[in-house]
């Protein structure tokens, strides 16, 4: 008997370790925090979940009672401020609002209520920690484990879930989504990133009133076409750069995602994260684990300047394939030569990486397919093989020409695709996502491979396996994506079409992981028929992504200034092309020295004073490239509001910034305002010095006095001068760009 109670007390011992002590009530309080924010859940008298408080972290612990009322705030009462929703909201429950898990089980039932069993918390260092929660329905065996990550300095949350369950057939998932979070406040504003090819990340911002607004794609592979996977959202007021309270947040899911913000009758919103569950309900069988894709999501009190450092500061340390690492700048064809091109072209261009003074030549679309070679985008996709008409010597002999130029050699694949007019479609018609019993229609001409079969894998994994077991010395590879999925249907999957969409995300993971696993320090960029996939799941795998096809560099400021929003500049790609000609070659390469440089033009048709500033730009670039890749960025003034834009990034210890401004389209005599630097100490003192400058113009250049670092060379100001008073950088001349280097004395 005694040996009994032992045994008892020490079963539960062992619970209790895990699980922190109940309270006499009978309620739990779980805290999942970072520095700055907390997220407190409470265990309910009726055993299930919910949301008490998700906002600036509360100092004193005994605070943290008040949270275990279930009822709502009312005169008398404690405001109970973000409150009330159950945290994975079920199908079928008393709420008559958007939920997160729907279930049919066995049975033919729609309900599903989940209760708190366990709750783990793992500290993976003294930054990461893990909590798993665990849930079940008292009634139906099923299990929700809902996971959160924080990373306490970098203020970021990731929530995910696994659903699994031990009915006695499959369970019909008709909505399964990562996440529900609620906030409890006056009103509500939504900025989307929405556009096309050529205008990716339009921000747009609405007011949420009650009802739903739905942000999703259907594109299935490139999926962010018309809508990128992100969101912010400003409390109170549209979120603002500098102040405020502000949510950004993300779902890692390189493909079909859904965000749903709903305001209930109370004023509350909830905002649901994950798969797009559009014509995909899930069978889930016994014993098998759904794994719902990350949300990532940070909030900031001051605004989405100190939330996008965050996501930056994160992504570096914790999430980006060589976040710390540096990367190569380079010399892309696609926008000079087209599909245009031979050994001597492609040599030819490679000497030209070498006098531009950047890494790497970048080998673009159309070097393969013999039976029908690819001389445009009608054929040839699917066949790696090297056109022998073209480059008779192969691609060793372009990585030897590369290195015999003193750069490295990169290339371009497309490998989830395929022309019908290829020799891969005339062998496995089978491969390729198409209907049996319908006309074929085309994006692009092509058609997208079956990743949810298991040979397509082993096939897409190979193109890149391939090129690299016959060229080891290839540095890096540009991954491109033009189609989405089309014709829907799946050779592989024969009746259970409705998992083709997450079989295929599924699918490309397990390639990527491949990938990633046999070549750890390839640095690979992805594209998407230009910025349409760069989600934070894909960019494990990735050390970088391809904004946008436009190029224009009025439009780049645009783009590069949405996608700074999440991304840190040395994940974002800009090349200097020859869109948009009538601005100069330097307010061009400015705007691509924002984020990761190359560039993709003809440098024949530059003059040497411009050739002279490109070499120069480069070599600026080089030698701050830890400062703009990996320091503190700050946008100062948006191109949203005005004539002018600047951004500036500041270095680890505060010594070194480096500011750009930019006059986009300044109207006559404006009044303009100096531009308040941030981020320096404020006790410092710091020479700014203006570079990159057009050879002609060095010297001669309009001052404006008396704040603005003139001809008479660098000046000095202190930190908090700079930062209060601010300096003179914009001027009235249309397309002109300034870059100053900032040291502190
Ligand atoms: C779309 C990409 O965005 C371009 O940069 C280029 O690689 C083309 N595809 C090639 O077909």
């Amino acid at each position: 008997m005694a040996m009994k109670k032992i045994i008892a007390l020490f079963i539960l011992s062992l619970f209790f370790m895990n699980v922190k002590a109940l309270a006499a009530d009978g309620s739990q309080l779980i805290r999942i925090s970072t520095n700055e924010t907390d997220l407190i859940l409470n265990v309910g008298q009726n055993g299930r979940l919910y949301q008490k408080y998700f906002g600036v972290k509360l100092i004193n612990e005994s605070d943290l009672n008040q949270f275990k009322d279930v009822r709502r705030g009312g005169p008398g009462m404690p405001p109970m401020g973000v409150n009330s929703g159950e945290v994975y909201q079920t199908s079928g429950a008393e709420d008559y609002y958007e939920s997160a898990l729907a279930i049919t089980h066995v049975d033919g039932n729609m309900t599903t209520y989940l209760k708190y069993v366990s709750s783990d918390v793992k500290n993976q260092d003294n930054n990461v920690t893990e909590t798993i929660i665990t849930l079940k329905d008292d009634v139906y065996p099923v299990t929700v484990k809902i996971h959160y990550i924080t990373y306490a300095k970098e203020n970021i949350f990731k929530t995910w879930t696994e659903i699994s369950h031990s009915e006695k057939g499959a369970i019909l998932m008709s909505r399964y989504a990562s996440s529900m979070l609620y906030l409890d406040n006056a009103s509500y504003y939504l900025t989307q990133f929405d556009g096309n090819w050529a205008k990716e990340v339009g921000m747009h911002t609405q007011k949420l009133e009650f009802g739903k607004k739905v942000l999703d794609t259907k594109l299935g592979s490139r999926a962010a076409m018309m809508l990128q996977p992100f969101f912010e959202l400003g409390v109170n007021a549209p979120a603002n750069e500098q102040q405020g309270e502000v949510l950004l947040g993300t779902i890692g899911w390189t493909g079909n995602f859904r965000f749903t913000f709903e305001v209930d009758d109370a004023g509350v919103l909830r905002i649901s994260s994950g798969i797009n569950p559009y014509a995909s309900i899930y069978d889930l069988q016994p014993g098998e684990l759904f794994n719902t894709p990350e949300f990532i999501f940070t909030l900031s009190q001051s605004g989405t300047g100190q939330a996008s450092r965050n996501f930056h500061n994160w992504a570096r340390n914790y999430q980006l394939k060589d976040g710390k690492g540096s990367r190569m700048t380079l010399l892309n064809n696609w926008e000079n030569t087209g599909f245009n091109f031979n050994e001597e072209i492609l040599s030819g261009l490679m000497k030209e990486t070498k006098e531009l003074g950047v890494d790497m030549f970048l080998l673009d679309d159309g070097w393969f397919g013999n039976k029908y070679p690819r001389k445009d985008d009608h054929a040839g996709l699917g066949d790696w093989e090297v056109t022998h008409s073209k480059l008779p010597n192969g691609v060793p002999y372009l990585v030897k020409a590369a290195k015999d130029a003193g750069v490295k050699f990169g290339i371009w694949i497309e490998p989830e695709m395929v022309n019908p007019k290829s020799e891969l479609f005339e062998k496995h018609p089978d491969w390729v996502i198409h209907q049996p019993n319908r006309e074929t229609y085309y994006f692009r001409n092509q058609l997208v491979l079956d990743l949810s079969n298991p040979k397509v894998q082993d096939h897409v994994f190979g193109v890149l396996d391939n090129i690299m077991t016959e060229n080891p010395n290839l540095a890096f590879f540009k991954w491109d994506c033009n189609s989405p999925i089309t014709n829907i249907y799946s050779p592989y999957l024969k009746t259970k079409q409705n998992e083709l969409y997450v079989k295929y995300v599924r699918g490309l993971y397990n390639v990527f992981n491949r990938v990633k696993a046999k070549y750890p320090n390839l640095p690979i960029m992805l594209c998407s028929g230009g910025g349409a996939r760069c989600d934070y799941e894909a960019l494990k795998y990735f050390t970088e992504f391809w904004a946008s096809d436009d190029t224009d560099p009025i439009e780049r400021l645009f783009i590069q200034w949405g996608f700074s929003q999440f991304f840190p500049a040395k994940a974002i790609c800009a090349h200097v092309t020859d869109w948009n000609k009538t601005t100069s070659i330097k307010f061009r390469t400015d705007v691509a020295m924002l984020c990761k440089l190359g560039f993709d033009m003809s440098l024949k048709n530059l003059t040497p004073d411009e050739m002279t500033y490109c070499k120069t730009a480069v070599a600026n670039y080089k030698r701050l490239e830890n400062i703009t890749l990996d320091g503190d960025m700050y946008r100062l003034v948006s191109p949203y509001e005005g004539n002018h834009t600047a951004t500036m990034y500041v270095g680890d210890n505060k010594n070194k910034a480096v500011l750009y401004a930019f006059d986009i389209h300044p109207r006559f005599q404006e009044k303009m305002m100096p531009v308040k630097l941030q981020g320096l100490d404020p006790t410092k003192n710091y020479k700014i010095e203006e570079i990159n400058q057009m050879p002609r113009s060095k010297g001669d250049r309009p001052m404006m006095p008396p704040m603005m670092p003139g001809n008479e060379g660098p000046k000095i100001y202190s930190g908090d001068y700079l930062m209060k008073v601010g300096l003179n950088v914009f001027s009235t001349m249309q397309t002109t760009s300034h870059m100053y280097e900032i040291t502190a004395e």
